[in-house]
């Protein structure tokens, strides 16, 4: 398990975040090993050239699916990143998208989905960017580009009170719930076995197993943990991190404007301290 979990903590580096949260990786000892470099460099790689087109953010020349629209894909069950509210998809996504479409001086359009459609959806035109708290991931960059990234993910794993599971260690030989296609279900399947890992289409159906006894615990983002042991009596999360992670925005590899653009309105959105105050807003202090 340690060497996966190497690769995984080492697929997450190369990002310096703005989050304030500073980098520490759950298992410090275990980061950078074989593949981190080339994980690594894939990752800034994709980042690479936009720093430097800031002074084009405002400058709405990108293609677009449609015109004068900025289309987002995102899975709208994953709060605070992105929730309902009403009939409304609200969170740090839609809000950042939101800014990033005002700098392009486009308007922003949200598509709900699945998660695992997200990357499909970017592909195949249907939307111009997935937000999602959407980590980056070496085999992810094989199909996408990333933008530089915008926050920190931690996975965390959720079990109920009375668990005698109280390290990642123990999860050998149990059942874990994931979100399909999602990080957490990546680093479980390798980590524990396929066979051990209940997927569901939302995390809060792996919550609910969890209550349920279906599966003996859950992996999953931290924010969306401390929503769902929060609003479930009889839950609790591991003091352990299991893996630490970075989100981006994920952009088609035929849209290289789109990503410089991006980058270019992300770069402005930090220095001027509207992606922290944004993330502030609705991720409360730990
Ligand atoms: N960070 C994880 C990943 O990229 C989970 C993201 C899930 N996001 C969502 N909107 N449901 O795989």
């Amino acid at each position: 398990m340690k060497k996966a979990l190497s690769l995984i903590i080492a697929s997450v580096l190369g990002f310096t975040l703005l989050t304030g949260c500073g980098s520490s990786a759950s298992k410090p000892s275990e980061t950078a090993s074989g593949s981190a470099g080339a994980a690594q460099s894939a990752a800034s790689s994709g980042a690479a050239g936009a720093a430097s087109s800031g002074e084009k953010a405002e400058t709405a020349s990108v293609k677009t699916v449609e015109d004068g629209v900025l289309t987002m894909a995102t899975n709208a069950y994953f709060p605070p990143y992105e929730y309902y509210d009403g009939d409304k998809v609200v969170g740090i996504d839609p809000d950042i998208a939101q800014a990033i479409a005002d700098k392009l001086g486009l308007k922003l359009k949200i598509e709900d989905m699945e998660f695992d459609s997200i990357i499909t959806a970017v592909q195949t035109g249907k939307a111009d960017l997935g937000l999602a708290g959407m980590t980056v991931t070496p085999d992810r960059l094989k199909n996408i580009n990333f933008s530089d990234s915008y926050a920190e993910g931690v996975q965390l794993i959720i079990v109920k009170d009375d668990s005698d599971i109280t390290k990642p260690d123990d999860l050998k030989g149990k059942k874990i719930g994931v979100q399909l296609s999602t990080t957490g279900d990546i680093y479980a399947s390798q980590d524990y076995g396929d066979d051990n890992v209940e997927k569901y289409n939302k995390g809060a159906d792996a919550v609910m197993a969890l209550i349920q006894g279906k599966v003996d615990a859950v992996i999953i983002d931290r924010e969306p943990a401390k929503s769902y042991v929060a609003a479930n009596k009889g839950l609790k999360l591991l003091d352990t991190s299991y893996v630490t992670e970075n989100y981006a925005a994920c952009i088609s590899k035929d849209n290289e404007d789109l990503l410089n653009a991006v980058n270019g309105a992300l770069k402005e959105l930090k220095e001027d301290g509207t992606i922290q105050s944004i993330l502030d807003k609705y991720i409360n202090s730990k």
